[in-house]
This record gives C-alpha cells, structure tokens and sequence, in this order.
C-alpha cells in the first residue's frame, strides 16, 4: 500500500482593511520610521477596527474564500483546527465559531495554542488525521488579532505586530506530495521572556490587572531574538539534512515573519538565495499565527508541483520547528 501524506490543496486568506502605518505609530510613540523599518523590517501592518469583531471573523473571510476558490460546499469539511493566540473568548474554541459562522457544520474542531509556531504545530497535528486515512478534508486556520493585546504606550511591542489570518485545505496524496517531515520543539523555560501576564487561571482578570496593563504582551526583545535567531535557524537546517534537501534543491523557505533580521539569519544558514525567501514582513509586520499561511496565500500562484518548501517559525513559550513540504499542485 502506497503511503498517504497530507497535501495542501487550497490556499485562503484575509488581511483587514485598515493600514497603521510607521507614521502614524510615529504621532502615538516614540519612534522613526526609520527606527522601525531598520530594526524590524516593517513598513506597515493591518489592524482589524470594529466593534465585536474578533479572530473568527477574519478567519470566517479565509475560508470562505479558500471554499469559493476550491469549489467546495462548507459540509464537505471534516475536521477544523484553529491555532491562535487571540481566541475570540476563553472559550469555547475559536474553530467551532469559525465552524458556526461558515456553516461547517460536519466538521469537529479546536484550537492549538503555541504562540507564533501555533500553525506549524496545527499543520503537523492535522497531517496525522489525514494519514491515517480517517478524515479527507481537513482545514487547518491561523490567525490573530494581535492589536487586541497591545499596549499601544510600549514602543518596543505595539510596532512589531498586526492582524491577518491564514488556512490550508489537507488532503490525501498518495504520489509523494505533502507534508513530508517535521522537527517541532518546545521549552517552556522561555515563557519568562514572552508571555501575557494575567487573564488565564493562574491570575484571572481583575481591576488590578487591568490598571497594571497585564494582559498585553509582555516581551523581552532582545532575549527572544537571541533564541529566535538560533533556535530557527537551527531546525531549518536539521530539516533540510534529515532530507537530504540542499540550498540548491530548496525552492522556497516560508519563515515566520517576527523580525526581517532573524528572517535573513535562517536564510544564510541554509544558504539560500534571498530570491527563495517568502517575506511579507514589510506590509503586515508579525501576525503570529497568521503569517505562513499568508504568506503561501500571496505566493500560491507561483508555486509549482514539486517545489520544495521548508516551513520555520519560533515563537512564544518558547516554541519552534520546521516543516519540510513538496507542494502538490500548480495554481
Ligand atoms: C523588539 C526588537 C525589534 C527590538 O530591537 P532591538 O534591536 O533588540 O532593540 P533593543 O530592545 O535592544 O532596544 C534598543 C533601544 O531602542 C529602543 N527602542 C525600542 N523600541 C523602539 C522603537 N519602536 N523606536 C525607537 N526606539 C526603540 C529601546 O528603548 C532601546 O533604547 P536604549 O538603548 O536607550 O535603552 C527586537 O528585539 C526583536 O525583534 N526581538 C524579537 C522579536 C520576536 O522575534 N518575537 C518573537 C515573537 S514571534
């Protein structure tokens, strides 16, 4: 019997309307343009404005337009995971919103939280029910709203994040496309650096915690670099070794998008040619969850049967890995 991997069948996406750009980040704290742009890499990002409105909703615009591209009913959906760091509410889980609001009403589904790694660890987590051959259709959403837990007074967080959401469709292949292998880690010693300091059970929501700003990101930036850089760079390259993938036989390197500078650290260490970067940094700044998903949106067209795409990302908790994935279909 052939062996079954996941595919990527579908690509869908949504970036809100609304731009915040380094200007006007300008007139609300101390910072250039400049500063931003050198240290980050990011020109601009996307805030979703609204009342009421929450991580589903841009979720609930991906997919439909992943089904309408596809030509696929809501019903045909079997499984729905969301990873997300910015669940609409404590619970219940954001996929069975997504779920209700698009009508997916066959699908079973929940959520995943592992900070900015959430999607890669969603991917490999949903592969599984497609290779052991008990669910066909799997979608697989990441996204956030990440305006909803900034402080927009601390300079150093409120400049690096926006708003988007991502979602793949997983099914079946038999041909040797797919998901192929990953290298997914976790060290719960770094939830020092980055984590939100209240609004979970170990300290609920209280007018204390509220006045002392407690449930907006707390990061300590140049910590998290230091461990993003490595730690990215490291399972990008075990990943292409465990494969026998070369920087000549790597067509694209999807990276998590937190920092233009850790983004160039990855790419030197498999030697890739800036060319095979996938960077999308510039225009929505670090959407957590959202930003491998958005980026295999914005370049789906390019993709071609057989590419070689390794996945990285690093994140809260901390969190990090690779996904080495032969894409199986032309656009
Ligand atoms: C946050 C980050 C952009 C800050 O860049 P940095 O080069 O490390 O900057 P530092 O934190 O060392 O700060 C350097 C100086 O710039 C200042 N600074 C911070 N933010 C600033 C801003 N927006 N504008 C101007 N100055 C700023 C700091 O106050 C500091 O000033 P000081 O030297 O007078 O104290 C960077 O550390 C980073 O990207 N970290 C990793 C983020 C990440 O990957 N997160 C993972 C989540 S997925």
């Amino acid at each position: 019997m052939k062996q079954i991997h996941a595919a990527i069948t579908a690509v869908g996406g949504y970036v809100p309307e609304y731009v915040l750009t380094n200007a006007e980040l300008e007139k609300i704290v101390e910072t250039t343009d400049e500063w931003i742009q050198s240290r980050t890499g990011i020109r601009e990002r996307r805030i979703l404005k609204g009342e009421g409105l929450g991580t589903s909703d841009m979720a609930t615009e991906a997919v439909k337009e992943l089904l309408q591209k596809k030509g696929l009913s809501p019903l045909d959906i079997d499984l729905v995971i969301c990873a997300t760091t910015t669940p609409d509410l404590q619970f219940p889980a954001t996929a069975n919103i997504i779920s209700d609001k698009v009508g997916m009403k066959n699908a079973f589904g929940y959520d995943i939280s592992a900070a900015c790694s959430g999607f890669l660890f969603a991917l490999t987590t949903g592969a599984q029910f497609i290779e052991t051959g008990r669910y066909k259709k799997v979608l697989v959403i990441g996204g956030d709203k990440m305006s909803s837990i900034l402080n927009y007074e601390d300079r150093a967080t409120c400049i690096i994040f926006g708003d988007g959401c991502g979602c793949v469709l997983l099914e079946p292949d038999e041909n040797g496309f797919g998901i192929i292998d990953s290298v997914l880690k976790s060290d719960g010693a770094g939830r020092a650096h980055l984590h939100q300091k209240a609004g979970g059970s170990a300290k609920p929501a209280s007018i204390e915690t509220v006045m002392n700003k407690e449930h907006y990101v707390y990061q300590e930036g140049q910590t998290v670099f230091k461990f993003a850089v490595k730690n990215m760079a490291d399972v990008a390259a075990e990943i292409m070794e465990r494969n026998g993938l070369t920087s000549e036989s790597v067509t694209w390197l999807v990276p998590h998008q937190a920092n233009k500078r850790i983004i160039d650290a990855t790419r030197e260490r498999m030697s890739l040619d800036p060319e095979k970067v996938m960077i999308n940094i510039e225009r929505f700044g670090n959407t957590t969850n959202g930003t491998l998903p958005l980026c295999l949106w914005e370049w789906e067209k390019k993709l071609k049967k057989g590419d070689n795409l390794v996945l990285a990302a690093f994140g809260g908790g901390f969190t990090w890995g690779a996904t080495y994935i032969r894409w199986g279909y032309d656009s």
